[in-house]
């Protein structure tokens, strides 16, 4: 699954490369733009990590030498397309934007999430419903919130990240709930994102405790960073 889905990605980023130099808006397939070269950049850099990490790659790909040696040899190309990028520093400074602008989101969603685990934990009414009843579960997330709010306490204090996030939750609303296309893009440009290591973190935690909603779990997820 995660195999086919990194070919995917890669056939899509090298597609992105075969249209470069044409404006392609106007036969309805995605202009290049700075976001969808940095995203590249991010798909080849993994790409480049995967081919230089043997476990990995044997575990990717089953240990079937046809597929190391093809995305050893789509690592190579991805590694000469990276340098030349990499060369262009008006590029690499508007990925930096992007990348930040990526990161701030992540961390206002997660402030979201964890506000949301605090609030449930003090609601008793909403708890023992989301809880069924189940004393376990109630301790559990009363627990995980005491964390939450210790580290939702942190990042609240960091004013730059609060009128970050504000400015955003405004600029979305400006839109009427329109989803913010370019906000996702970057979200998607950034692939180390701290939501998707909550998530990650989150469903090694659910698997474990077998417990809740995904926002307890992502805000929980959160914690284990
Ligand atoms: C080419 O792309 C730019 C930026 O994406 C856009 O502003 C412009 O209208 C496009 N030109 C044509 C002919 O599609
Ligand atoms: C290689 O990948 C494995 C997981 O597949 C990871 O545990 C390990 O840290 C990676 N090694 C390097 C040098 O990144
Ligand atoms: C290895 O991968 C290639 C290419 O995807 C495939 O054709 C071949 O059947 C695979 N070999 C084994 C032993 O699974
Ligand atoms: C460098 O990247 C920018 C986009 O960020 C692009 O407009 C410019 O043409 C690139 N320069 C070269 C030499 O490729
Ligand atoms: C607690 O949760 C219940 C059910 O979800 C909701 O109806 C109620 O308004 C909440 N109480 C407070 C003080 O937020
Ligand atoms: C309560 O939740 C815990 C943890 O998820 C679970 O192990 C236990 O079986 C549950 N108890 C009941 C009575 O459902
Ligand atoms: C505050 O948040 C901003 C934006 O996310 C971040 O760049 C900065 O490092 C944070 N400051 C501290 C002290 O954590
Ligand atoms: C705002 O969104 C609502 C539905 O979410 C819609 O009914 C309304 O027409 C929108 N207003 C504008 C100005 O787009």
């Amino acid at each position: 699954m995660q195999f086919s889905s990194l070919f995917f990605s890669l056939v899509l980023a090298t597609a992105v490369v075969a249209k470069g130099d044409k404006n392609s808006t106007s036969t309805g397939t995605k202009a290049v733009t700075d976001k969808s070269m940095c995203k590249e950049m991010s798909s080849l850099n993994q790409l480049v990590k995967l081919a230089s990490n043997e476990t990995k790659l044997a575990d990717k790909t089953k240990n079937n030498a046809t597929k190391i040696a093809d995305i050893q040899a789509k690592a190579s190309d991805a590694s000469t397309k990276l340098t030349t990028m990499s060369s262009n520093t008006t590029l690499m400074s508007t990925c930096a934007v992007i990348d930040a602008a990526a990161k701030t989101d992540d961390e206002c969603q997660s402030m979201k999430s964890l506000q949301k685990l605090v609030s449930l934990a003090g609601n008793d009414t909403a708890l023992a419903d989301k809880a069924k009843n189940n004393q376990t579960k109630i301790d559990a997330i009363k627990g995980l919130a005491t964390k939450a709010q210790t580290k939702l306490d942190a990042m609240t204090s960091n004013s730059t990240l609060t009128t970050a996030c504000d400015s955003i939750k405004s600029s979305k609303a400006s839109k009427n709930g329109t989803k913010d296309a370019a906000a996702s893009a970057s979200a998607a440009g950034a692939s180390a994102s701290s939501t998707a290591k909550a998530k990650s973190a989150a469903s090694m935690l659910n698997a474990r405790v077998g417990l809740l909603s995904s926002f307890v779990l992502v805000a929980a997820g959160m914690m284990m960073l």
